[in-house]
């Protein structure tokens, strides 16, 4: 199925957007807690609502199927809270599945359970990593490209690793700020040709070269960027965002885009919204377990 923009919806005129179902995989959050701090956003003193963060996570799964993509879920393991963030569980691109190596001991046993979903799912090319890498939280496919974050969570020496696993260009990227710990939250892919990022994440090098391979991207204000605006998922015409990042809504519906605000408050307290509640199975049969 294939869902094309109305163009009286386009604001302006620009290429037709398209969108391509696809297989998602998510995690409950029924184990959801803030209970240890390894990234700025974490404060265990904060309450948080677990009923809530469900809630708001079902709908986010249910607007996925309703745009007609297929949405996977494993198993949420007692003791693992940040398994929510399915994004960091793997990279998968053309069906191949690259396992994640966690930074933080508390994250590290979330490598080998999903790794354990791929092998149970009919996934067969699957490599367990040697160096640390967070998924698909720091590696964004864009076309035939792959960009690759590291600065605080992926080891640079995962990109050279990656990019021999797939077979794939691999271009390294470097975050700054520690609020902006993967590269998903810094850098959203839009089309296989657009993303849309925040300059100030990066250092000037990788600042330079997001420039020059990205001339038009839509880039994101202080303020968009702080409320997640950038951990958007999308289909290549709806994108699935954070409702308050309301400038990049805008600018997204100016491209063309059919932007669509999401509640994920309560995710947030992990330092997490919609992309990294959402791990795409690039390459994997659309529907079934076994393709
Ligand atoms: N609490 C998690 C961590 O700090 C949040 C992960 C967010 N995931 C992402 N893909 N950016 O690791």
């Amino acid at each position: 199925m294939t869902v094309t923009a109305a163009p009286e919806s386009r604001t302006a005129p620009g290429p037709a957007r398209t969108a391509l179902p696809r297989r998602l995989l998510m995690c409950r959050p029924e184990h959801f807690e803030v209970s240890y701090r390894i990234n700025p956003w974490m404060d265990p003193a904060k309450p948080v609502d677990t009923a809530l963060a469900l809630t708001q996570w079902e709908l986010l799964k249910e607007t996925y199927e309703s745009l007609g993509h297929t949405v996977d879920v494993i198993e949420p393991v007692p003791g693992l809270p940040d398994m929510v963030y399915a994004a960091n569980g793997a990279t998968v691109f053309d069906g191949k599945v690259l396992g994640a190596r966690f930074r933080h001991r508390e994250r590290t046993a979330e490598g080998p359970a999903y790794l354990d979903w791929f092998s149970r799912n009919g996934f067969e090319e699957i490599l367990w990593p040697e160096h640390i890498n967070e998924g698909a939280g720091d590696f964004l496919r864009v076309g035939g490209t792959v960009l690759a974050g590291s600065g605080f969570r992926t080891d640079p020496r995962a990109h050279a690793e990656a990019q021999e696993f797939f077979g794939l260009p691999v271009v390294g990227l470097t975050l700054t700020d520690p609020d902006y710990y993967h590269l998903d939250t810094a850098l959203a892919v839009l089309s296989p040709t657009e993303v849309m990022y925040h300059p100030e994440a990066f250092t000037p090098g990788s600042r330079e070269v997001l420039r020059r391979m990205f001339p038009r991207a839509v880039t994101a204000t202080a303020a968009d960027a702080a409320v997640f605006g950038l951990n958007a998922f999308s289909d290549g015409l709806n994108v699935l965002l954070p409702e308050a990042a309301t400038g990049l809504i805008a600018r997204l519906r100016e491209r063309g885009f059919n932007p669509l605000g999401m509640d994920l408050t309560e995710l947030l307290k992990g330092g997490g919204s919609v992309k990294c509640c959402t791990l795409e199975l690039h390459g994997a049969c659309l529907r079934g377990p076994s393709w």
